[in-house]
């Protein structure tokens, strides 16, 4: 006799069998050479650019490269007729030559956070990456950034380019978090001669943006949490330091900025991501259900954090609720947005990232709204300056707070 239940079985993998596709179609046009050459030289200075930002003349700055050319610290800038493009990574080169400030001269730590809520589809995976883009482009600060992605069914929006490699490649956050409960691939590496800082190098995926990295996630990365309930509970609490033991930590001696995206779960994974980081960023749209979801989440993460994680929450020294997918012409967020200001007061940020086609433009094509052409994009170039706008915002905001709480104070030290 045939069961219902297998038809479910067939339809499912029919489904993942289509979603495959489209994201590999999606993945291989993102990850061209040619769009991704595209996308560093749109990001790219012109000379003129490049001499106000580092507060020169165009002569002087002339000067300056032909010595840093000489001295090995930037290769030859491509020119184009008459315009160089000067790269994120000469930019970022020239700057340090020049000591420009950067993170570490206004920080007195590399900071984690992770980005977390209890509903899927709110907008955590697209507000993480985007506000990872907008510190890492941001050059008052120039953190080194790398996202975490921890979010099995979630890795639909990261935004790594240079990808030669396939899926069978790929190292996860999980597979290195595991590496000492499971006989996976982390292990093999280990058996091949790979130390545990090769295992993580592995694993970044480099982007169009220099200092912009991601370590991914896939599916099968839900073995964590059935890992977790495997153990028995005495063990449970070390598992949970795995994600920063393993990982976390050792990227924090690389990086300046860590942003872990998790997925919509009160679950050992968001535990262990939280277990991870110095700041919690809760992002919500202005919908009834998602702030109910969002009470409910901010209700009840606490209390298993604080039973179940070995730092019982201590570690967590910033937290914040940002509005995110706003649309303020509309009277429903407006009213959304103001119960949001008042209930969480003054953990709320007052900037948002607002609502516009162009995110959803740039999730479809792996990419973030900093990288649409105005020219060849499906969205209006007003709403893609909305997006940007609204991102820098809502990132500048952040930038000081987390200045607030992990600023240099003591200059004379
Ligand atoms: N500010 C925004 N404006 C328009 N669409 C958005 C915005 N933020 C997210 N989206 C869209 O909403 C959907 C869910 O976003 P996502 O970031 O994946 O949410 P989550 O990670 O919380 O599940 C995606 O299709 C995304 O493109
Ligand atoms: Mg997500």
């Amino acid at each position: 006799m045939d069961f219902i239940i297998d038809d479910m079985i067939a339809i499912g993998q029919r489904i993942a069998s289509a979603q495959n596709r489209k994201r590999t179609a999606a993945l291989e046009y993102a990850r061209d050479i040619h769009e991704y050459n595209a996308l560093v030289v749109q990001h790219s200075l012109a000379h003129s650019e490049l001499a106000s930002l580092l507060g020169v003349n165009r002569n002087k700055l002339h000067e300056l490269v032909d010595e840093a050319i000489d001295k090995g610290i930037i290769e030859k800038p491509q020119k184009d007729k008459t315009k160089y493009y000067y790269t994120l990574k000469h930019v970022h080169a020239m700057m340090d030559w020049l000591e420009m400030p950067r993170w570490e001269d206004e920080y007195k730590q590399a900071v984690v956070l992770a980005v977390a809520n209890l509903k899927g589809g709110t907008g955590k995976s697209s507000s993480a990456i985007h506000l990872a883009a907008a510190m890492a482009l941001d050059y008052t600060i120039r953190p080194r950034t790398v996202v975490v992605d921890f979010d099995p069914q979630g890795s639909m929006s990261s935004i790594g380019t240079t990808v030669t490699d396939d899926d069978t490649n790929t190292i996860t956050a999980v597979d290195i978090a595991l590496q000492d409960y499971e006989d996976g691939v982390a292990q093999q590496l280990f058996g091949e001669g790979a130390t545990e800082i090769d295992v993580i190098s592995y694993s970044l995926i480099e982007t169009h943006i220099s200092n912009l990295h991601i370590v991914p996630a896939l599916t099968h990365d839900q073995r964590f949490d059935d890992i977790y309930y495997r153990l028995p509970e005495e063990k449970r609490p070390e598992f949970l330091a795995q994600l920063k033991d393993k990982l976390v930590a050792k990227l924090k001696e690389h990086y300046d900025l860590v942003i872990i995206d998790t997925g919509p779960h009160n679950n050992p994974s968001a535990w262990a991501a939280i277990e991870a980081a110095d700041a919690v960023l809760t992002p919500v749209s202005p919908r009834t259900l998602d702030w109910d979801a969002t009470g409910l989440f901010l209700r009840t993460i606490p209390y298993y954090v604080k039973n179940f994680c070995p730092s019982a929450g201590k570690n967590v020294k910033w937290f914040k609720v940002g509005a995110v997918n706003t649309d303020k012409t509309h009277n429903r967020d407006k009213a959304m947005l103001l119960s949001i200001m008042q209930q969480a007061g003054t953990f709320a940020l007052s900037n948002t990232i607002l609502r516009t086609p162009a995110f959803e433009e740039a999730n479809k094509k792996y990419v973030t709204v900093f990288d649409l052409k105005k020219k060849d994009a499906e969205t209006t170039p007003k709403q893609i300056d909305h997006a940007v706008d609204s991102v820098k915002g809502f990132a500048d905001e952040i930038k000081m707070s987390l200045a607030a709480t992990f600023g240099v104070t003591d200059y004379d030290a």
